[in-house]
């Protein structure tokens, strides 16, 4: 197993990306500190990996507000003793429109989550990784943090701020022991492709090169190989995992 005696953390994980990668850390062996803001989908995590026979509690953390992520990296240590591995995949996107359409609001809940959520659950993470000397982090970014984004800059605008925050942290603890890296999904079956009717769906998939949508379970497998010793020599990079959409 991979992660054999490793603590985890994962953000957003009472669904889709943020589920599937922890249930894949646990079935590698982490014991997994499972977040999110809705209790319930998170007690719903922690049951599916727990009745496979892995380790896993509930944090609840808005990563928005910069206490609860503290208290959530807090739980971690004090529930299994360290930190070693963890991923920040909570972001929000918005309804598409013209930049000049986006009011405050919607600008601030997107950069608030997606941006300073990101920074907020670095900042917490390295401080105890630092005073351990050891850990990895991956980042769940977005194609979208690596092209154009028309009709989703305040989404475009905090992803390509991910993979920007990805880099600096990188460089800066590159020397300590600590990799730090992304992944860069393109459209995968999560609650917003799978509410789309089947048309819709089949449209998107169309436009990917390799002719489908990914699935939760293609990101995990590429978070957990950033976070595991065989990405030993890898640090600030964001890996896309998009079935070929931005070579097309
Ligand atoms: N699904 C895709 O096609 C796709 C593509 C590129 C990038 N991503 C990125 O992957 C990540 C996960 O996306 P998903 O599609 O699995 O989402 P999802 O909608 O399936 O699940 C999102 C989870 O985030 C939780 N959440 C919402 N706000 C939160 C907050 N402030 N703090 C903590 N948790 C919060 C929700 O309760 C929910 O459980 C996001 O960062 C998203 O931008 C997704």
């Amino acid at each position: 197993m991979l992660f054999e005696d490793k603590v985890a953390l994962v953000t957003a994980a009472g669904a889709g990306i943020g589920r599937s990668i922890a249930v894949k850390l646990a079935a590698e062996g982490a014991r997994v500190v499972v977040s999110d803001v809705d209790d319930t989908a998170g007690a719903e995590t922690v049951a599916l990996i727990v009745d496979a026979g892995g380790s896993a509690v509930y944090q609840s953390a808005n990563v928005a507000d910069d206490a609860q992520v503290r208290a959530l990296v807090a739980r971690a240590v004090d529930e299994y003793g360290g930190l070693d591995l963890a991923v920040n995949n909570a972001g929000l996107g918005a309804a598409p429109k013209p930049l000049q359409d986006i009011s405050d609001a919607e600008w601030q809940r997107t950069i608030d989550v997606t941006l300073t959520g990101t920074f907020q659950s670095m900042r917490a993470e390295l401080a105890h990784m630092t005073a351990q000397g050891h850990g990895a982090i991956v980042n769940i970014a977005s194609i979208a943090g690596l092209q154009s984004t028309s009709q989703l800059s305040p989404y475009g605008a905090s992803k390509h701020g991910v993979v920007s925050l990805t880099q600096s942290a990188a460089a800066e603890n590159a020397a300590s022991g600590i990799r730090i890296n992304a992944v860069a999904p393109g459209p995968i079956i999560t609650a917003a492709l799978a509410s789309l009717p089947e048309e819709s769906r089949r449209r998107y998939a169309d436009e990917v090169p390799m002719k489908r949508l990914g699935d939760p379970e293609d990101i995990a497998e590429a978070a957990s190989f950033l976070l595991s010793d065989a990405a030993s020599f890898i640090t600030g990079v964001t890996l896309p995992v998009d079935g070929g959409s931005l070579v097309r």
